[in-house]
Protein backbone atom coordinates (compact mmCIF):
# COMPACT_ATOMS: atom_id res chain seq x y z
CA UNK A 1 0.00 0.00 0.00
CA UNK A 2 1.34 3.60 -0.91
CA UNK A 3 -0.32 5.37 1.48
CA UNK A 4 1.57 8.32 3.88
CA UNK A 5 1.06 6.60 7.11
CA UNK A 6 3.11 6.79 9.89
CA UNK A 7 5.21 3.79 9.70
CA UNK A 8 5.75 2.91 13.61
CA UNK A 9 2.09 3.82 14.30
CA UNK A 10 0.84 0.99 11.58
CA UNK A 11 3.33 -1.46 12.78
CA UNK A 12 1.91 -1.18 16.02
CA UNK A 13 -1.74 -1.14 14.91
CA UNK A 14 -0.35 -4.69 12.76
CA UNK A 15 1.30 -5.82 15.25
CA UNK A 16 -1.70 -5.77 17.67
CA UNK A 17 -4.14 -7.23 14.53
CA UNK A 18 -1.49 -10.35 14.36
CA UNK A 19 -1.23 -11.02 18.11
CA UNK A 20 -5.04 -10.85 18.78
CA UNK A 21 -5.93 -13.14 15.64
CA UNK A 22 -2.89 -15.35 17.13
CA UNK A 23 -4.88 -16.03 20.41
CA UNK A 24 -8.82 -15.68 18.90
CA UNK A 25 -10.26 -18.20 20.29
CA UNK A 26 -12.80 -18.32 17.31
CA UNK A 27 -10.47 -18.09 14.61
CA UNK A 28 -10.84 -21.31 13.16
CA UNK A 29 -14.69 -20.80 12.81
CA UNK A 30 -13.99 -18.49 9.47
CA UNK A 31 -13.58 -22.08 7.64
CA UNK A 32 -17.47 -22.49 8.38
CA UNK A 33 -17.76 -19.71 5.94
CA UNK A 34 -17.32 -19.46 2.03
CA UNK A 35 -15.73 -16.46 1.65
CA UNK A 36 -14.12 -15.02 -1.70
CA UNK A 37 -10.59 -14.89 -1.49
CA UNK A 38 -9.30 -11.21 -1.18
CA UNK A 39 -12.46 -10.01 0.00
CA UNK A 40 -12.70 -8.13 3.75
CA UNK A 41 -16.79 -8.69 3.93
CA UNK A 42 -18.09 -6.13 6.65
CA UNK A 43 -21.73 -5.97 5.65
CA UNK A 44 -22.84 -9.22 7.79
CA UNK A 45 -25.29 -7.03 9.41
CA UNK A 46 -27.35 -6.59 6.40
CA UNK A 47 -26.25 -9.87 5.10
CA UNK A 48 -24.48 -12.49 6.28
CA UNK A 49 -21.81 -14.14 4.37
CA UNK A 50 -22.67 -17.67 2.95
CA UNK A 51 -22.24 -20.60 5.65
CA UNK A 52 -20.42 -23.70 4.28
CA UNK A 53 -23.31 -26.00 5.59
CA UNK A 54 -25.92 -24.28 3.42
CA UNK A 55 -24.90 -25.22 -0.41
CA UNK A 56 -25.12 -29.22 0.42
CA UNK A 57 -27.87 -28.87 2.83
CA UNK A 58 -29.95 -26.85 0.02
CA UNK A 59 -28.86 -29.49 -2.80
CA UNK A 60 -30.67 -32.27 -0.10
CA UNK A 61 -33.64 -30.42 0.40
CA UNK A 62 -34.23 -30.00 -3.43
CA UNK A 63 -32.80 -33.32 -4.34
CA UNK A 64 -33.42 -36.15 -1.99
CA UNK A 65 -35.91 -34.33 -0.11
CA UNK A 66 -38.20 -32.91 -2.76
CA UNK A 67 -37.18 -34.69 -5.96
CA UNK A 68 -36.89 -38.10 -4.32
CA UNK A 69 -39.43 -37.95 -1.40
CA UNK A 70 -41.93 -35.44 -2.77
CA UNK A 71 -44.77 -34.72 -0.60
CA UNK A 72 -44.10 -37.71 1.93
CA UNK A 73 -41.13 -35.38 2.95
CA UNK A 74 -43.88 -33.49 5.45
CA UNK A 75 -43.48 -36.37 7.22
CA UNK A 76 -40.40 -38.30 6.55
CA UNK A 77 -38.13 -35.43 6.62
CA UNK A 78 -40.34 -33.14 9.49
CA UNK A 79 -40.66 -30.43 7.17
CA UNK A 80 -43.81 -29.64 9.12
CA UNK A 81 -42.10 -28.81 12.05
CA UNK A 82 -39.10 -26.91 10.76
CA UNK A 83 -40.80 -23.92 11.86
CA UNK A 84 -40.63 -24.63 15.58
CA UNK A 85 -37.25 -27.13 15.08
CA UNK A 86 -35.35 -23.73 13.28
CA UNK A 87 -37.15 -21.28 16.10
CA UNK A 88 -35.94 -23.38 19.04
CA UNK A 89 -32.52 -23.03 17.79
CA UNK A 90 -32.83 -19.39 17.14
CA UNK A 91 -34.19 -19.54 20.43
CA UNK A 92 -30.68 -21.11 21.76
CA UNK A 93 -28.83 -18.31 20.66
CA UNK A 94 -31.09 -15.54 22.22
CA UNK A 95 -31.38 -17.27 25.88
CA UNK A 96 -35.29 -18.14 25.17
CA UNK A 97 -35.84 -22.19 26.05
CA UNK A 98 -37.51 -24.13 23.62
CA UNK A 99 -41.14 -23.57 22.83
CA UNK A 100 -41.31 -19.63 22.25
CA UNK A 101 -39.89 -18.58 19.20
CA UNK A 102 -41.04 -19.55 15.52
CA UNK A 103 -39.26 -19.08 12.55
CA UNK A 104 -40.79 -17.56 8.99
CA UNK A 105 -42.12 -14.88 7.25
CA UNK A 106 -40.27 -11.26 7.37
CA UNK A 107 -39.33 -9.34 9.83
CA UNK A 108 -41.95 -6.91 8.96
CA UNK A 109 -44.35 -9.34 8.73
CA UNK A 110 -43.76 -10.38 12.34
CA UNK A 111 -43.69 -6.98 13.62
CA UNK A 112 -47.33 -6.69 12.82
CA UNK A 113 -48.44 -9.67 14.35
CA UNK A 114 -46.35 -9.35 17.77
CA UNK A 115 -47.75 -5.46 17.80
CA UNK A 116 -51.15 -5.93 17.12
CA UNK A 117 -51.46 -9.60 19.56
CA UNK A 118 -49.68 -7.39 21.99
CA UNK A 119 -52.21 -4.87 21.74
CA UNK A 120 -55.08 -7.15 22.31
CA UNK A 121 -53.55 -8.74 24.87
CA UNK A 122 -53.31 -5.23 26.96
CA UNK A 123 -57.13 -3.80 26.07
CA UNK A 124 -57.65 -0.35 27.24
CA UNK A 125 -54.40 1.17 27.03
CA UNK A 126 -54.00 3.41 23.26
CA UNK A 127 -50.23 4.03 23.21
CA UNK A 128 -47.92 2.28 21.01
CA UNK A 129 -44.33 3.62 21.36
CA UNK A 130 -41.27 3.28 18.71
CA UNK A 131 -38.37 4.64 18.41
CA UNK A 132 -38.04 8.03 15.85
CA UNK A 133 -34.96 6.43 15.01
CA UNK A 134 -35.85 3.15 14.69
CA UNK A 135 -35.46 1.19 10.68
CA UNK A 136 -38.45 2.54 8.73
CA UNK A 137 -40.49 -0.55 8.55
CA UNK A 138 -40.61 -0.64 12.46
CA UNK A 139 -42.60 3.06 12.38
CA UNK A 140 -44.58 2.19 9.10
CA UNK A 141 -46.34 -0.78 11.20
CA UNK A 142 -46.88 0.82 14.01
CA UNK A 143 -48.80 3.36 12.13
CA UNK A 144 -50.63 0.74 10.55
CA UNK A 145 -51.16 -1.27 13.37
CA UNK A 146 -52.64 1.87 15.12
CA UNK A 147 -54.82 2.86 12.34
CA UNK A 148 -56.30 -0.26 12.15
CA UNK A 149 -57.12 -1.13 16.23
CA UNK A 150 -57.82 2.74 16.82
CA UNK A 151 -54.83 3.32 18.75
CA UNK A 152 -51.65 5.98 18.58
CA UNK A 153 -48.40 5.78 17.94
CA UNK A 154 -45.90 7.95 19.94
CA UNK A 155 -42.41 7.86 18.30
CA UNK A 156 -39.97 8.46 21.76
CA UNK A 157 -36.35 8.09 21.82
CA UNK A 158 -34.78 5.82 23.99
CA UNK A 159 -33.29 9.03 26.57
CA UNK A 160 -37.29 10.51 26.53
CA UNK A 161 -38.71 6.91 27.59
CA UNK A 162 -38.71 7.64 31.11
CA UNK A 163 -40.37 11.13 30.90
CA UNK A 164 -43.00 9.61 28.80
CA UNK A 165 -43.57 6.57 31.24
CA UNK A 166 -43.85 8.97 33.89
CA UNK A 167 -46.54 10.97 32.10
CA UNK A 168 -48.47 8.64 29.88
CA UNK A 169 -46.77 4.77 31.50
CA UNK A 170 -50.91 4.16 32.07
CA UNK A 171 -51.89 4.31 28.55
CA UNK A 172 -49.01 1.84 27.27
CA UNK A 173 -50.04 -0.85 25.51
CA UNK A 174 -46.55 -2.15 23.68
CA UNK A 175 -42.95 -0.81 23.26
CA UNK A 176 -41.50 -1.49 20.04
CA UNK A 177 -37.92 -0.90 20.40
CA UNK A 178 -34.28 -2.27 19.17
CA UNK A 179 -31.30 -2.71 20.79
CA UNK A 180 -28.69 -1.87 18.49
CA UNK A 181 -29.32 1.39 16.36
CA UNK A 182 -29.03 0.23 12.90
CA UNK A 183 -27.34 3.17 11.96
CA UNK A 184 -25.35 4.07 14.49
CA UNK A 185 -24.52 0.93 16.14
CA UNK A 186 -25.45 1.95 19.54
CA UNK A 187 -26.60 -0.24 21.91
CA UNK A 188 -29.92 0.44 24.40
CA UNK A 189 -29.84 -1.10 28.11
CA UNK A 190 -32.16 -3.63 27.15
CA UNK A 191 -32.90 -5.13 30.88
CA UNK A 192 -33.43 -1.16 31.74
CA UNK A 193 -36.05 -0.63 29.26
CA UNK A 194 -38.15 -4.06 29.52
CA UNK A 195 -38.32 -3.26 32.94
CA UNK A 196 -39.76 0.60 32.88
CA UNK A 197 -42.11 -0.29 30.24
CA UNK A 198 -42.96 -3.37 32.42
CA UNK A 199 -43.51 -1.44 35.48
CA UNK A 200 -45.74 0.91 33.93
CA UNK A 201 -47.57 -1.79 32.89
CA UNK A 202 -46.91 -2.13 29.16
CA UNK A 203 -45.87 -5.19 27.13
CA UNK A 204 -42.11 -4.93 25.36
CA UNK A 205 -41.52 -6.02 22.16
CA UNK A 206 -37.76 -6.18 20.67
CA UNK A 207 -36.49 -6.30 17.33
CA UNK A 208 -33.37 -7.89 17.89
CA UNK A 209 -32.64 -7.83 13.84
CA UNK A 210 -29.11 -6.26 14.68
CA UNK A 211 -28.84 -8.50 17.97
CA UNK A 212 -29.73 -11.94 16.94
CA UNK A 213 -26.30 -14.19 16.57
CA UNK A 214 -24.26 -10.87 17.38
CA UNK A 215 -24.45 -10.29 21.22
CA UNK A 216 -26.18 -11.90 24.32
CA UNK A 217 -29.81 -11.36 24.51
CA UNK A 218 -31.14 -13.49 27.41
CA UNK A 219 -34.58 -13.33 26.56
CA UNK A 220 -36.36 -14.91 29.45
CA UNK A 221 -33.91 -14.37 31.91
CA UNK A 222 -34.92 -10.19 31.45
CA UNK A 223 -38.48 -11.19 31.10
CA UNK A 224 -39.04 -10.17 27.54
CA UNK A 225 -42.97 -10.27 26.47
CA UNK A 226 -42.18 -10.26 22.80
CA UNK A 227 -39.78 -10.52 20.16
CA UNK A 228 -38.77 -10.16 16.48
CA UNK A 229 -36.07 -10.27 14.32
CA UNK A 230 -34.61 -11.44 10.83
CA UNK A 231 -32.39 -14.85 9.84
CA UNK A 232 -30.25 -13.27 7.15
CA UNK A 233 -28.02 -10.91 9.14
CA UNK A 234 -25.77 -12.41 11.54
CA UNK A 235 -27.29 -15.76 11.51
CA UNK A 236 -26.26 -15.86 7.75
CA UNK A 237 -29.75 -17.30 6.50
CA UNK A 238 -29.70 -16.34 3.15
CA UNK A 239 -31.36 -13.50 1.66
CA UNK A 240 -34.55 -13.28 2.39
CA UNK A 241 -34.33 -15.73 4.97
CA UNK A 242 -36.94 -16.54 7.16
CA UNK A 243 -37.64 -14.02 10.17
CA UNK A 244 -38.89 -15.31 13.51
CA UNK A 245 -41.18 -14.17 16.30
CA UNK A 246 -40.48 -15.12 20.57
CA UNK A 247 -43.81 -15.31 22.31
CA UNK A 248 -42.69 -15.71 25.81
CA UNK A 249 -44.87 -18.89 27.26
CA UNK A 250 -47.13 -16.91 29.88
CA UNK A 251 -48.64 -14.98 27.07
CA UNK A 252 -48.75 -18.27 24.67
CA UNK A 253 -52.71 -18.84 25.72
CA UNK A 254 -54.09 -15.35 25.46
CA UNK A 255 -51.67 -14.42 22.52
CA UNK A 256 -54.73 -13.58 20.02
CA UNK A 257 -52.23 -13.77 16.15
CA UNK A 258 -53.78 -11.57 14.37
CA UNK A 259 -53.31 -13.87 10.93
CA UNK A 260 -55.10 -17.18 11.59
CA UNK A 261 -53.64 -19.03 9.20
CA UNK A 262 -54.22 -22.74 9.05
CA UNK A 263 -50.70 -23.81 10.22
CA UNK A 264 -51.60 -22.32 13.56
CA UNK A 265 -55.05 -24.04 14.20
CA UNK A 266 -54.66 -26.73 16.60
CA UNK A 267 -55.66 -28.99 14.53
CA UNK A 268 -54.61 -27.94 11.18
CA UNK A 269 -55.55 -31.53 9.22
CA UNK A 270 -58.92 -30.98 10.69
CA UNK A 271 -59.54 -28.43 8.01
CA UNK A 272 -62.80 -27.31 10.21
CA UNK A 273 -64.40 -23.82 9.16
CA UNK A 274 -63.62 -22.28 12.71
CA UNK A 275 -60.55 -21.05 13.92
CA UNK A 276 -59.15 -22.63 17.32
CA UNK A 277 -55.46 -21.74 18.14
CA UNK A 278 -52.89 -24.28 19.07
CA UNK A 279 -52.00 -24.09 22.63
CA UNK A 280 -48.70 -23.34 22.88
CA UNK A 281 -45.62 -20.91 20.16
CA UNK A 282 -47.49 -23.18 17.23
CA UNK A 283 -50.52 -20.21 17.18
CA UNK A 284 -47.78 -17.75 15.92
CA UNK A 285 -47.35 -20.36 12.73
CA UNK A 286 -49.54 -18.63 9.83
CA UNK A 287 -49.15 -20.90 6.31
CA UNK A 288 -46.83 -23.01 4.45
CA UNK A 289 -43.77 -22.64 5.39
CA UNK A 290 -41.23 -21.66 3.14
CA UNK A 291 -39.07 -25.28 3.44
CA UNK A 292 -36.23 -24.68 1.49
CA UNK A 293 -35.45 -21.48 2.73
CA UNK A 294 -35.83 -22.99 6.62
CA UNK A 295 -33.30 -25.88 5.68
CA UNK A 296 -30.60 -23.26 4.60
CA UNK A 297 -30.88 -21.15 7.50
CA UNK A 298 -31.39 -24.71 10.14
CA UNK A 299 -28.15 -25.26 7.97
CA UNK A 300 -26.80 -21.93 8.69
CA UNK A 301 -27.26 -22.05 12.34
CA UNK A 302 -24.84 -24.89 12.72
CA UNK A 303 -22.13 -22.09 12.23
CA UNK A 304 -22.84 -21.39 15.84
CA UNK A 305 -22.14 -24.91 17.17
CA UNK A 306 -20.16 -24.93 20.22
CA UNK A 307 -20.01 -21.52 20.34
CA UNK A 308 -21.23 -19.69 23.19
CA UNK A 309 -22.51 -15.74 22.85
CA UNK A 310 -20.50 -14.41 25.73
CA UNK A 311 -17.66 -15.46 23.42
CA UNK A 312 -19.32 -13.82 20.04
CA UNK A 313 -19.71 -10.71 21.79
CA UNK A 314 -15.88 -10.64 23.33
CA UNK A 315 -14.70 -10.75 19.81
CA UNK A 316 -16.82 -8.72 18.43
CA UNK A 317 -15.86 -6.06 21.04
CA UNK A 318 -12.28 -6.59 20.63
CA UNK A 319 -12.88 -6.19 16.37
CA UNK A 320 -14.90 -2.91 16.99
CA UNK A 321 -12.41 -1.62 19.68
CA UNK A 322 -9.90 -2.23 17.66
CA UNK A 323 -11.34 -0.72 14.05
CA UNK A 324 -11.94 2.44 16.27
CA UNK A 325 -8.18 2.42 17.24
CA UNK A 326 -7.26 1.96 13.98
CA UNK A 327 -9.73 4.98 12.13
CA UNK A 328 -8.58 7.29 15.09
CA UNK A 329 -4.75 6.20 14.33
CA UNK A 330 -5.49 6.44 10.27
CA UNK A 331 -8.14 8.69 9.79
CA UNK A 332 -7.12 11.45 11.45
CA UNK A 333 -7.83 14.66 9.71
CA UNK A 334 -9.80 13.06 6.53
CA UNK A 335 -13.05 14.38 7.76
CA UNK A 336 -14.02 10.98 8.91
CA UNK A 337 -16.22 11.23 12.47
CA UNK A 338 -16.46 7.92 14.81
CA UNK A 339 -20.65 7.79 15.75
CA UNK A 340 -20.72 4.13 17.04
CA UNK A 341 -20.09 4.86 21.04
CA UNK A 342 -16.43 4.09 22.39
CA UNK A 343 -18.27 2.62 25.26
CA UNK A 344 -18.37 -1.25 25.23
CA UNK A 345 -20.98 -1.24 26.74
CA UNK A 346 -23.16 0.78 24.53
CA UNK A 347 -21.81 -0.48 21.60
CA UNK A 348 -23.38 -3.39 19.39
CA UNK A 349 -21.66 -4.99 16.43
CA UNK A 350 -20.95 -2.49 13.69
CA UNK A 351 -18.83 0.86 13.70
CA UNK A 352 -20.39 3.64 11.87
CA UNK A 353 -18.14 6.67 10.57
CA UNK A 354 -19.62 9.62 9.06
CA UNK A 355 -18.42 11.56 6.13
CA UNK A 356 -19.98 13.83 3.64
CA UNK A 357 -18.88 11.64 0.41
CA UNK A 358 -20.25 8.27 2.20
CA UNK A 359 -22.02 6.71 -0.53
CA UNK A 360 -19.00 7.25 -2.92
CA UNK A 361 -16.43 5.97 -0.56
CA UNK A 362 -18.53 2.41 0.04
CA UNK A 363 -18.49 1.94 -3.59
CA UNK A 364 -14.57 2.76 -3.67
CA UNK A 365 -14.23 0.50 -0.84
CA UNK A 366 -15.89 -2.15 -2.79
CA UNK A 367 -13.82 -1.66 -5.42
CA UNK A 368 -10.70 -2.46 -3.68
CA UNK A 369 -12.19 -5.29 -2.50
CA UNK A 370 -13.60 -4.44 1.26
CA UNK A 371 -17.32 -4.53 1.45
CA UNK A 372 -19.25 -2.40 4.04
CA UNK A 373 -22.63 -0.13 3.25
CA UNK A 374 -24.06 3.16 3.81
CA UNK A 375 -26.78 4.71 5.69
CA UNK A 376 -28.31 7.72 4.00
CA UNK A 377 -26.91 10.48 3.95
CA UNK A 378 -23.74 10.14 5.11
CA UNK A 379 -22.39 7.29 7.49
CA UNK A 380 -20.39 4.38 6.11
CA UNK A 381 -21.50 0.96 8.32
CA UNK A 382 -18.89 -1.83 8.89
CA UNK A 383 -21.07 -4.79 10.24
CA UNK A 384 -18.60 -7.12 12.25
CA UNK A 385 -19.75 -11.18 11.86
CA UNK A 386 -17.11 -12.39 14.77
CA UNK A 387 -17.39 -16.11 13.32
CA UNK A 388 -15.86 -14.95 9.96
CA UNK A 389 -14.09 -11.34 10.79
CA UNK A 390 -10.62 -11.00 11.69
CA UNK A 391 -8.68 -7.98 13.26
CA UNK A 392 -6.40 -7.96 10.35
CA UNK A 393 -9.95 -7.71 8.31
CA UNK A 394 -10.56 -4.41 10.39
CA UNK A 395 -6.96 -2.89 9.96
CA UNK A 396 -6.87 -3.78 5.62
CA UNK A 397 -10.43 -1.99 5.45
CA UNK A 398 -9.77 1.33 7.61
CA UNK A 399 -6.23 1.26 5.31
CA UNK A 400 -8.17 1.12 2.16
CA UNK A 401 -10.31 4.06 3.32
CA UNK A 402 -7.40 5.79 4.42
CA UNK A 403 -5.87 5.22 0.77
CA UNK A 404 -9.16 5.82 -1.21
CA UNK A 405 -9.97 9.27 0.56
CA UNK A 406 -6.43 10.10 0.28
CA UNK A 407 -6.35 9.52 -3.49
CA UNK A 408 -9.58 11.24 -3.71
CA UNK A 409 -11.09 7.87 -5.05
CA UNK A 410 -14.71 9.14 -4.29
CA UNK A 411 -14.25 12.31 -6.56
CA UNK A 412 -14.91 9.84 -9.95
CA UNK A 413 -18.49 11.07 -10.51
CA UNK A 414 -19.02 6.80 -11.60
CA UNK A 415 -18.97 5.86 -8.06
CA UNK A 416 -21.47 8.71 -6.99
CA UNK A 417 -24.25 7.18 -9.31
CA UNK A 418 -26.78 6.04 -7.30
CA UNK A 419 -27.75 1.93 -7.56
CA UNK A 420 -30.86 0.60 -6.78
CA UNK A 421 -29.80 -0.96 -3.14
CA UNK A 422 -27.45 0.77 -0.90
C1 LIG B 1 -34.11 -3.18 12.79
C2 LIG B 1 -34.67 -3.71 11.51
N1 LIG B 1 -35.94 -4.16 11.47
C3 LIG B 1 -36.46 -4.67 10.33
C4 LIG B 1 -35.71 -4.72 9.18
C5 LIG B 1 -36.22 -5.25 7.87
O1 LIG B 1 -37.36 -5.99 7.91
P1 LIG B 1 -37.58 -7.14 6.82
O2 LIG B 1 -36.66 -8.26 7.22
O3 LIG B 1 -39.00 -7.44 6.89
O4 LIG B 1 -37.16 -6.57 5.50
C6 LIG B 1 -34.39 -4.27 9.19
C7 LIG B 1 -33.59 -4.35 7.94
O5 LIG B 1 -32.45 -4.03 7.86
C8 LIG B 1 -33.88 -3.75 10.37
O6 LIG B 1 -32.62 -3.30 10.40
Amino acid sequence: MTVSESAPALEELAERASALDTADPLATLRQRFVLPDGIVYLDGNSLGALPAAVPGALADGVHRQWGVGLIGSWNEHQWWQAPLRVGDAIGRLLGAAPGQTVAGDSTTVQLFNGLTAAARLRPGRRLLLTDPGHFPTDGYIADSVARLLGLEVRRVAVDDLPRCLAERGDEVAVAGYSPVDYRTGELHDMAAITRAVQDAGGLMLWDLCHATGALPVRLDKLGVDLAVGCGYKFLSGGPGAPAFIYVARRHQAAFDHPLTGWNGHADPFGLNGDYTPAPGVERARIGTPPILSLLALEAALTAFEGVGMEQVRAKSLSLTGYFIDCADTLLNGLGFTVVTPRDPHRRGSQVALRHPDAYALVRALAARGVIGDMRTPDLLRFGVNALYVSHRDMLTAVRHLREAVTRGEHRDPRLRQRATVT
